[in-house]
């Protein structure tokens, strides 16, 4: 419904470069168009009485036949199962890809059944739309695609991929406001900096993700 909201994303850092570069293509769509009479009316009341709109099968269902290139499609709710970087890791394999964009209180559930692959939330919270949801889809998926990143190796350790979360990063200055960083990030010696790397993940994902840690190999065998 706002394509304008796409723009400057899809313009910007390393998604606007590959996109520049002919890396990856995006074609946004704009639903107005599709939508119904003079007044391109998109949404309806919904069947039953409720708060809110219900967006119309109709013009969400033209907008996908749209496409050129038909792919795999994806329609963004909260009511959608929780994105998983597995599912990035499994979309950046795919050539082409359909996100769709709700708004209001929702689709038509016979769009989304009949039309759609996969309905996907970024999170246990309400957005406004799907918008900030699909952004986030491409800016994941695009990063992963071979030559969007200087250094392949960067998307290999990083949190979610083995289901530890990330350790914490320092840089210059060694001291900063008074606080150094830790001793053994300067000791050199890269045995002890691995080991403790690893214990700064199973502690961080342990505190923080404890839902992850439960299904972690880890939970059973600590290096702390
Ligand atoms: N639309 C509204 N809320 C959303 C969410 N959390 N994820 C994806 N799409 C949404």
């Amino acid at each position: 419904m706002f394509p304008e909201y796409l723009e400057s994303p899809l313009a910007t850092s390393l998604v606007g470069k590959a996109i520049a570069d002919a890396v990856v293509e995006v074609d946004v769509v704009d639903l107005r168009q599709f939508g119904a009479g003079v007044h391109r009316t998109l949404d309806d009341a919904p069947f039953g009485g409720g708060a809110g709109m219900v967006m119309m099968a109709e013009p969400l269902a033209q907008a996908v036949e749209s496409v050129e290139e038909p792919g795999h499609r994806v329609l963004f709710a909260a009511a959608g199962s929780p994105l998983k970087q597995e599912d990035l890791d499994r979309w950046a394999g795919i050539e082409h890809l359909v996100l769709v964009c709700g708004r209001y209180e929702g689709v038509d559930e016979r769009f989304a059944d009949s039309m759609v692959d996969e309905e996907v939330s970024i999170g246990d919270y309400v957005l406004l739309g799907g918008e900030a949801a699909a952004l986030a889809v491409i800016e994941g998926v695009v990063r992963l695609v071979p030559g969007v990143l200087g250094n392949p190796e960067s998307v290999v350790g990083e949190s979610y991929r083995d289901g530890l979360l990330e350790e914490p990063q320092f840089t210059r200055p060694a001291e900063w406001r008074g606080i150094a960083v830790p001793d053994v990030l300067v000791s050199g010696n890269h045995g002890e900096i691995d080991a403790w790397r690893r214990r700064q993940r199973e502690e961080r994902t342990r505190s923080r993700r404890p839902d992850l840690w439960a299904q972690s190999d880890d939970e059973s065998s600590p290096t702390t």
